[in-house]
């Protein structure tokens, strides 16, 4: 069973050994600029690779500001409390995610509310929230977003881009915008993404991307914040203990967070981002021989939302049925090819059990049947 799927996947990959879900490519310059941290002495907070990652990055999203931070999870953290979420709060998110979507809600405090996926982007759905806003929210005198009658402020929503497929922004931001609530992207899986023409992760009030060694670029951990000037400076103050400029003396104005990228870590990005265009064309490329090779199969795969560009950080299929997805996983992974299931929703674990939801009734229907299959760069396509 599965077997001309494992023959694809080695053809692709020209090896006999084992295939990882996905492996970091290091094919151009990264040796040389880690090298040049190491030999300058500056390998932790401060540091020129740091401010160029930024500006880089804000070069290549078109954030008008991004600030590198020590993780994706510090990133959306910093992100929540600069959009305004306080202790008590509620936030709108998917339950089909990766845990630190919903980690970093409860950082500040908050809780997830979880609403239902698009059956194509499996991204928080537009249509799902609005259902839960209508049934459950008001918005009070003062244009605060709140449980009704009068229970705790809905501050945000936090929507996901499930394996790099760009969510239903436009939808999620008219929502967002009638109910007075706060967009924040969770982009940590879609650098390279666009929505109409436009990055994912610039279009919410703040958006947050993750290089964690299993993302299409990474530097080994890290993460940043996408931001306008403004609350980019405050993300810049927030996640770097909150220090007043100052040639020599400490002074700490508010409560800040020890969050900052070392400069040995956005070595490694800067040399990553400069084969990003390579890495997405190569990711894009494979997406295409998988959606042919399972073209007519009982497996259907997973492919971008009209209007989008997909990085396609991780090639999804839907299995038929629960079963057949166990058969995919134990024939593969037997055969050292590396496929895992989608997350178990985060209405199913114990931490966030007990929160309050939507019908869940796609993301239930998903979580049964979505196997990820090997995605790293092909080979030769770094440098
Ligand atoms: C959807 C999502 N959000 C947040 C994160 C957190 O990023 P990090 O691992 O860099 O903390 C990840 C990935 O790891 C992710 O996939």
């Amino acid at each position: 069973m599965f077997d001309a799927l494992v023959r694809f996947v080695r053809e692709n990959y020209r090896t006999d050994e084992f295939i990882p879900l996905h492996a970091p490519v290091f094919g151009g310059n990264e040796r040389q600029y880690v090298t040049q941290t190491i030999d300058s002495t500056f390998v932790s907070s401060v540091g020129p690779f740091v401010d160029r990652f930024e500006r880089e990055m804000e070069a290549y999203t078109g954030s008008p500001r991004a600030v590198a931070t020590v993780n994706g999870t510090a990133a959306l953290h910093a992100a929540l409390l600069l959009a305004g979420v306080e202790r008590g709060d509620l936030v709108i998110t998917q339950s089909l995610t990766f845990v630190a979507t919903c980690n970093a809600i409860a950082y500040c405090g908050a809780a997830p509310v979880f609403v239902d996926v698009d059956h194509h982007t499996l991204g928080l759905s537009a249509k799902a929230m609005e259902t839960w806003l209508d049934d459950q929210a008001m918005v009070d005198a003062e244009g605060v977003c709140r449980l009704k009658p009068d229970g705790p402020a809905i501050r945000a929503c936090l929507p996901m881009h499930t394996f790099g497929h760009p969510a239903d922004l436009d939808g999620l931001l008219d929502v967002c915008m009638r109910w007075r609530i706060a967009l924040v992207e969770d982009a940590a899986e879609s650098l390279g993404s666009l929505y109409k023409q436009r990055h994912t992760g610039t279009f919410g009030l703040l958006g947050t991307l993750s290089f964690n060694g299993n993302k299409i670029v990474t530097t080994g951990g890290g993460g940043m914040i996408l931001a306008d000037e403004t609350l980019g400076k405050r993300a810049k103050h927030l996640t770097t203990t909150a220090k007043a400029p100052h040639a020599y003396e400490f002074f700490h104005d508010e409560i800040g967070f020890n969050y900052r990228l070392p400069n040995l870590n956005a070595a490694l990005g800067c040399a990553q981002l400069e084969q990003m265009e390579r890495f997405v064309e190569s990711k894009r490329a494979l997406a295409g021989r998988y959606a042919e090779h399972l073209a007519g199969s009982d497996l259907r795969f997973v492919t971008e939302p009209a209007d989008c560009r997909s990085n396609y950080w991780l090639n999804a299929v839907v299995c038929e049925s629960r079963s057949q997805r166990d058969e995919l996983l134990k024939a593969t992974n037997e055969q050292g090819v590396m496929t895992r299931p989608i997350w178990r929703l985060m209405s199913h674990l114990p931490a966030y059990q007990d929160c309050r939801h939507g019908s869940l009734e796609t993301s239930e229907w998903l979580e049964a049947r979505v196997v990820n299959l090997p995605s790293s760069v092909l080979p030769g396509a770094g440098a």
